[in-house]
């Protein structure tokens, strides 16, 4: 690992500058998680609403204690189980986490990226960092350091380069209340394993008592022009105009088509759908064509980001 650009990254951090980090789901643009003034310029540079709050990266698990209050066992047993990797966990905040980071709420949520370098990074400071997608607000999340200067140009902040995203779709969100578990977003972990794991308890999809604060309908959406189709047959009827095909494991090989799941492996799809639409989005296109995947494991956060995606503004 190269040392001195983890050094510049975090002596950066340290003068409240912000990063471009690399994580194993999506680029995050990170802050010292204690420094509102570092936290408001990543609102600034992502036009992101206030009232949206921000996920805190921690590197090990004993830095969790100072932020949380009464964490559960049940919490404590998925941190264990999955940490670090792409799971994200709300938890009620302790005094010491600044309402910047929260949107004033009383909760706050966690994660610990599976990056090496990342890793490294927090292991050189005495703070945690806050970290959205390094995306501007509802643009794509970025899983290359190439996307990040196509949206940022000249204004885009120190990235610590590590290549390609390995799961390349956002954490999943847990969150706990007296009702049991909730997934406020479904991400790089399929339910099924988080559900392995809580044995009885059932994990509730859309919690109407839960206020899922950031999630807006259209998210995650590419510039071009995306359309939900439900069969291959139906791609024929926009022959006239300069479109392409994207499908999750299908046998057909078809003019326009792009293939993210060769042999139907969901977690190449995953790891690629963003970069395809990043590309797809320089290529002057009028639309983006999609059929779905199977609707099951990693096929569900697939789904739900194709959603979004397709939702007109
Ligand atoms: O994979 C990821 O989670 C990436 C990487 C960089 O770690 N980060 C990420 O952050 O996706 P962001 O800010 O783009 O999305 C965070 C989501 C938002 O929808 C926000 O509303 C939700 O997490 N969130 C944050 N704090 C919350 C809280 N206390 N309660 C409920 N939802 C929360
Ligand atoms: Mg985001």
């Amino acid at each position: 690992m190269r040392f001195k650009e983890i050094e510049k990254a975090a002596q950066l951090l340290r003068e409240g500058e912000l990063v471009v980090i690399p994580t194993e789901t999506v680029y995050g643009l990170a802050a010292n998680a204690f420094d509102p003034s570092a936290i408001q310029k990543i609102y600034d540079l992502k036009k992101r609403p206030k009232g949206n709050p921000l996920i805190i990266h921690i590197g090990k698990l004993e830095d969790l204690f100072k932020l949380v209050r009464e964490p559960s066992k049940m919490q404590l047993a998925l941190a264990e189980t999955f940490w670090p990797g792409p799971l994200t966990l709300v938890f009620n905040r302790s005094s010491i986490v600044p309402d910047i980071v929260t949107a004033g709420q009383e909760t706050v949520a966690i994660r610990m990226p599976n990056n090496a370098k990342t890793l490294a990074l927090l292991d050189q400071l005495d703070f945690p960092l806050v970290a959205p997608s390094a995306n501007p607000f509802t643009y794509i999340s970025p899983t290359h350091p190439d996307h990040l200067k196509l949206s940022y140009g000249e204004h885009c902040p120190f990235i610590l380069d590590d290549g390609e995203c390995e799961v390349g779709l956002e954490s999943t969100i847990i969150s706990e209340t007296k009702e049991g578990f909730h997934c406020l977003r479904q991400g790089g972990i399929p339910i099924k394993d988080i559900e392995r794991k809580l044995g009885e308890v059932i994990v509730t999809q859309k919690p109407s008592a839960i206020v899922t604060p950031g999630m807006h309908k259209k998210h995650y959406s590419p510039h071009t022009k995306v359309k939900i189709i439900n069969d291959l047959s139906e791609a024929s009827n926009f022959k006239d105009i300069n479109y392409k095909l994207i499908t999750f494991g299908t046998k057909n090989k078809l003019d326009h088509q792009i293939e993210l799941a060769p042999n139907g492996d969901l977690r190449q799809a995953g790891k690629r759908l963003y970069a395809t639409f990043y590309e797809l989005d320089k290529s002057d296109l009028d639309l983006i064509l999609i059929l779905r995947p199977p609707n099951d494991g990693l096929g569900l956060t697939l789904n739900d980001r194709l959603t979004r995606a397709s939702q007109q503004s």
